[in-house]
């Protein structure tokens, strides 16, 4: 199977429409690179589900806020483009920052209320940069699937609602988040943990894991919950908390009692490396 790269915009959005027009379905996986199995298991999914893969790779600089990790965030192409081939992408489009964001750029997408807690309040700006560059990607791609994972579940809702407010012709795909045998969620930011540092992380999963107890075992007092995961992540001195939050899995709204099914979401620091994860849970037997 043959694979283009393309780096130009204006030739991948004649590459795609070549496709299109040829009746092929396209599906799309943007990343950020540095491609790990939970990146590869939406490219597979892509690849059972559609004619035509898609993969970008673009290190979008204005989702990242001045003190963040831009500048040593991983990078590695050839790495990359040999996943990619593995797993069968016919089109992989890698623009430069000139590309995408020229001289006299001007227009941002702001997508309200979602993007207004948990990590759009710990990074201001952050989804404005992820809703303008994934606005980008479709115009430039126009899929008829895009796939994104639930361990960025925030991104994953805040999309959902761009594309329906937007009435982008858009099919969007949520994929489960991938793990490490140990349990914790694959991410490009793994490779800054020291050992010691990748051993604390596991306190997340586990914390999740304990939330995930309490409600199994009949507990739906929201604040009960929490501190069945708190407990987990205060054992552990080298995790620093930004949130640990029990939420509507639809509003993102936190409520006092637990409802039939929630998402449990986590944000902590781990020497310089800020990790998030989540889980999703139902009532067994609901609807
Ligand atoms: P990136 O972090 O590279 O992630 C690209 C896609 O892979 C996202 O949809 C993300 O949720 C998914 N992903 C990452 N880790 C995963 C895991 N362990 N299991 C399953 N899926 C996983 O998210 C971004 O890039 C950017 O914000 C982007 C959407 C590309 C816009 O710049």
């Amino acid at each position: 199977m043959r694979l283009e790269v393309i780096t130009d915009p204006k030739a991948m959005a004649e590459a795609c429409s070549v496709a299109r027009m040829s009746g092929l379905t396209i599906g799309f996986v943007p990343t950020m690179g540095y491609l790990h199995e939970g990146h590869l298991s939406l490219l597979r999914a892509a690849r059972a589900d559609c004619d035509t893969v898609v993969l970008s790779i673009f290190v979008n600089p204005i989702q990242f806020g001045p003190h963040e990790d831009y500048n040593r965030y991983p990078r590695d192409a050839e790495r990359d483009l040999n996943l990619a081939k593995a797993v069968g992408v016919n089109l992989v489009f890698m623009p430069t920052v000139e590309d995408m964001y020229p001289q006299g750029y001007s227009t941002f997408v702001e997508v309200q209320g979602l993007t207004e807690k948990f990590e759009g309040a710990f990074r201001p700006g952050h989804f404005r940069g992820v809703a303008t560059v994934v606005l980008k990607l479709f115009n430039i791609v126009q899929p008829h699937r895009a796939y994104f994972g639930q361990k960025d579940y925030q991104q994953l809702l805040v999309v959902r609602r761009m594309v329906q407010d937007l009435n982008l012709p858009i099919e969007i795909v949520p994929m489960p988040t991938v793990r490490e045998s140990d349990g914790l969620a694959m991410s490009s930011r793994n490779t800054y943990l020291s050992a010691e540092e990748r051993r604390a992380a596991l306190a997340i999963p586990r914390a999740l894991n304990a939330c995930r107890e309490a409600l199994e075992r009949g507990e739906r007092i929201a604040s009960e919950v929490r501190r069945a995961g708190l407990a987990v992540i205060e054992s552990e001195p080298m995790l620093s908390l930004d949130y640990l939050a029990v939420a509507h899995p639809e509003t993102l709204e936190e409520p006092d009692v637990v409802g039939s099914s929630a998402v449990v979401l986590i944000a902590a620091r781990c020497g310089s490396t800020r990790l998030i994860d989540n889980i999703l849970w139902e009532e067994a037997g609901g609807t």
